[in-house]
């Protein structure tokens, strides 16, 4: 997602700003823009688009300046605009801000900072820091941003310069990253390594909760008012290595950055006594709702997987029925939808050409739209009647990862919303469901800390082969379709997934000595009936992995080997067994030396029928 750069040092700050946001260019990105402090005064340029769109504005003016912040913005709240980008200054034009994440009660500050006379120009939750630090700022600028994080709820990595204070820049960051660059001279904020690494190899990584004032005499970081000492780490990557973080792929970086991309999907979603959901950007009423007689879920790809979960998902707590379609079929079926349909589209990127396709067609035939999707401003989102935006962060491996399990995120938060209107949901299930959806950030950093050499190991099972089989009930059904995706789309082993009941009436005929086969066995409701289904696998002599919570006893008696996952309820099961799948494919695509974030013949947005 957005990228964040500050310098402080003894060369003119714009060329060193652009060369650091250039570098941060694979986190993608809709706008950028610089400030910097020249003749004394905040000079700001800001622009949307690409960087060179920037670098245009800026050309013809010579900015001496040697103090800065620059921003590349991912648009999360407020279209991609000029005005929307950052940096984003306070009243008198004198204090400037860039950030990451979201401020989930900036709608409460800025009420209240309207209240205190601040006039507000954009549509963006960043733009109350600023005025915050207007608001409490005393001639110390450390002071102020601390009063202002004191105020803040939700995520943020930001950098604050003011005109007052031309040899300061203070940065303070909660759940999303940051780090000091310490060069000869001159220091850096960066979001990540790449912005920093052509000046300097020595880093300090910023932990939550932490404030850091760059002089140009060095670095002091601040927890909790008292200043800390900081371990300098120093950098061996090389450069190409370092725009993945240090990972050799997009894709196991951005199976890494789960707990976070979940976090920032529930950010501000889940009310704070659980009793319902909190979907600001959501118009629908209950008389809206109430009319709905079916709903039809439409896809492709892993989207379509993340909607064969909702089914599941909404048929049992709507009492509804609930469709679902590859969009490339439901937009030539004629299909039967009218204004009592709710349609949900969902795509990560907001641009695929058939989903778009069936959202017109949708909306022809009157049915309300909802989309969820990965991409503010994309096609999708501005057709839809109402949208759900995924913060998955931009995505960059073909094989989709984070963005289906925040599409699974948005399917529950939906239902439950939903459910809420219709009344088919008591509030009590309603509030421990959300109990479990808020564990989930956490459970998902687990199963990456604990499952990660297991599934390296057994990838080397499945890379031998040439035919794997996934096999599930119910929900688990559902992500042994997206596992065995994962597998074939990365590492070109064929993989099948088939409901468990199914196989006898034919696949089972390829079920022969060794042939490794995953079973998911999270459905309590069904656990027995898989069972049966796995036996019958175990009697032709098959490998069997069974994916199940870590609570079940029984699993490990029919089963050659286990994967062990942190238990939740069933109906989220697919959130956290998705993962270990994920690395599976990724350790096999690896281990087989495929180009794993560009597979062959796939593109990441499929933008042609
Ligand atoms: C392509 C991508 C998949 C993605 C599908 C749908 O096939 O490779 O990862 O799931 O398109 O894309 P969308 O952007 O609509 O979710």
């Amino acid at each position: 997602m957005c990228g964040i750069v500050g310098y402080i040092g003894k060369n003119p700050a714009v060329p060193v700003l652009l060369n650091g946001l250039k570098k941060l260019e694979y986190r993608g990105y809709d706008s950028a823009g610089v400030a910097v402090i020249d003749g004394g005064k905040l000079v700001l340029n800001r622009s949307v688009g690409k960087l060179h769109m920037l670098e245009g504005k800026i050309n013809g003016y010579v900015h001496n300046g040697t103090i800065g912040i620059g921003h590349t913005r991912w648009a999360t709240h407020g279209r991609p605009s000029d005005n929307n980008s950052h940096p984003h200054t306070d009243c008198t034009g004198k204090i400037a801000a860039v950030h990451n994440g979201i401020i989930e009660n900036y709608l409460e500050l800025k009420e209240w900072l309207e209240k205190e006379g601040h006039v507000f120009s954009s549509e963006t939750d960043t733009e109350v820091l600023p005025h915050l630090v207007e608001q409490f700022y005393q001639g110390d600028l450390f002071e102020a941003v601390k009063q202002m994080t004191a105020k803040l709820r939700g995520s943020y990595a930001t950098v604050v310069l003011a005109e007052d204070n031309p040899d300061t820049l203070v940065a303070a960051r909660k759940d999303n990253p940051l780090i000091v660059g310490i060069g000869d001279g001159e220091y850096f904020f960066a979001s990540d390594i790449p912005a920093v690494i052509s000046y300097t190899r020595k880093i300090i990584v910023l932990e939550d909760g932490e404030i850091a004032v760059l002089t140009r005499e060095g670095v002091t970081i601040y927890q909790d008012g008292r200043q800390v000492e900081k371990e300098i780490q120093t950098i061996t990557w090389d450069t190409k290595a370092a725009e993945k973080g240090g990972y050799p792929h997009f894709m196991i970086k951005e199976i890494c950055e789960q707990p976070r991309a979940l976090r920032d999907t529930l950010s501000g979603r889940i009310a704070p006594d659980y009793s319902g959901v909190d979907l600001k950007e959501f118009n629908l009423t209950t008389e809206d709702v109430k009319k709905f007689r079916k709903v039809a879920i439409v896809a492709c790809g892993t989207a379509y997987h993340a909607g064969i979960v909702g089914k599941y998902a909404m048929e049992k707590m709507l009492r509804l029925p609930v469709e679902v379609d590859i969009a490339s079929e439901f937009r030539y079926r004629d299909p039967l939808i009218d204004s009592d349909t709710l349609v949900v589209i969902i795509s990560q990127s907001g641009e695929t050409a058939d989903t778009l396709a069936a959202l017109r067609l949708a909306k022809e035939k009157d049915a309300r739209v909802v989309a969820i999707t990965n991409v503010v401003g994309s096609s999708i989102a501005r057709e839809a009647d109402h949208v759900i935006y995924t913060w998955a962060g931009p995505e960059i491996a073909v094989a989709s990862t984070k963005a289906y399990i925040t599409q699974l995120i948005g399917i529950y938060l939906l239902t439950l919303f939903l459910g809420k209107h219709l009344g088919t949901i008591k509030p009590d299930e309603v509030s421990q469901i959300l109990h479990y959806i808020y564990r989930l950030p956490n459970q998902a950093q687990e199963v990456l800390d604990t499952l990660n050499e297991q599934l390296d190991r057994m990838a080397t099972v499945f890379k031998k082969w040439e035919d794997t089989f996934f096999v599930g009930r119910g929900l688990d059904y559902a992500v042994a379709m997206e596992g065995s995706l994962k597998l074939k789309e990365i590492s070109y082993v064929h993989a099948e997934a088939y409901a468990a009941g199914e196989l006898k009436h034919g696949t089972l005929a390829l079920i022969v000595k060794d042939v490794p086969v995953l079973a998911l066995c999270t459905q309590d409701d069904v656990f027995e009936k898989t069972v049966s289904n796995i036996k019958e696998i175990k009697a032709r002599e098959a490998h069997v992995i069974g994916v199940a919570f870590q609570g079940n006893k029984e699993i490990h008696k029919v089963v050659d080997e286990v994967v062990y996952i942190p238990e939740t309820l069933p109906l989220l099961a697919p959130v956290l067994t998705v993962i270990p799948l994920q690395m599976l494919a990724y350790y096999a695509a690896a281990h087989r030396n495929c180009d794993v974030d560009q597979p062959r013949n796939l593109a990441k947005s499929v933008t042609v029928e």
